[in-house]
């Protein structure tokens, strides 16, 4: 695991930039795998500004969300759908039909992402973190060979992921779909990003403690490939 510690969110989300863009620009075909969430804003950010100023194509590139909420529509302003567009797929001219992001309810459309995915290999996976250790939704106690599966939302995930939704925990959908650890650690590299304070607990628990299905990123420890950029207060207790 290479961590690489920046001094501040604007220095990380540029860092992270260099990685994704050296993996681009050998690969004018990659199959990249994106994630959601605010940590991976600044890096989107970076990903569109190259594109208008330099004009990297996106037109042969593909991509797989790791996960999506179960019951709220597509269209939903807070649904991961939603937060792909809005921050990447409108601004770059990756074509709509090479998108791809988790869709569904039941077990069985897990089952037909997660055969989408085997068909093909993530040359470059994009994580972030939750306070509690999960990447995508794989909370804690999730089986490390998980495929893509319907997880039931822990209560400190509902409660972190309720600032989207006004505040109100009850109004953050309970389920989603999210590609499973097994899914994620067939990718050939990892970039995982974290920021903030009370990322430190579990940035720790990820570089450092022991490889538990307690912790789910710490599993990243086995991935020979993985590069973790951190600003100082997401790395204040390594
Ligand atoms: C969510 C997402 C994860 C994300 C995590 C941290 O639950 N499913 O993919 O990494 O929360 O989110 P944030 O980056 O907003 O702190």
């Amino acid at each position: 695991m290479k961590v690489i510690v920046c001094e501040n969110y604007e220095e990380e989300s540029k860092k992270a930039f260099e990685v994704m863009k050296d993996v681009i620009q050998k690969n004018p075909h990659a199959i990249l795998g994106l994630a959601t969430g605010s940590s991976p804003e600044g890096l989107y950010k970076e990903m569109v500004k190259d594109y208008e100023e330099n004009g990297t194509s996106y037109a042969d590139i593909t991509s797989y969300n790791l996960d999506e909420y179960v019951g709220i529509d597509r269209n939903h302003p807070e649904s991961y759908y939603s937060f792909m567009h809005k921050h990447l797929f409108d601004h770059v001219n990756i074509k709509p039909e090479n998108t791809h992001l988790p869709e569904g309810s039941t077990q069985a459309d897990a089952d037909a992402y997660e055969a989408e995915l085997k068909k093909v290999t993530i040359d470059l996976q994009l994580l972030g973190i939750g306070r509690n250790g999960h990447i995508g939704f794989n909370e804690p106690g999730t089986s490390f060979d998980a495929p893509t599966h319907i997880v039931d939302l822990t209560q400190s995930t509902l409660e972190a992921n309720s600032r989207f939704f006004d505040n109100d925990v009850n109004k953050v959908p309970h389920q989603a779909m999210s590609m499973g650890l097994g899914s994620i650690m067939r990718s050939k590299k990892i970039l995982l990003v974290a920021n903030g304070a009370n990322k430190a607990d579990a940035v720790k628990a990820m570089v450092e403690g022991p490889v538990t299905e307690k912790v789910p990123a710490s599993i990243l420890q086995k991935h020979p490939d993985v590069v973790v950029v951190l600003d100082k207060a997401a790395a204040s207790k390594l």
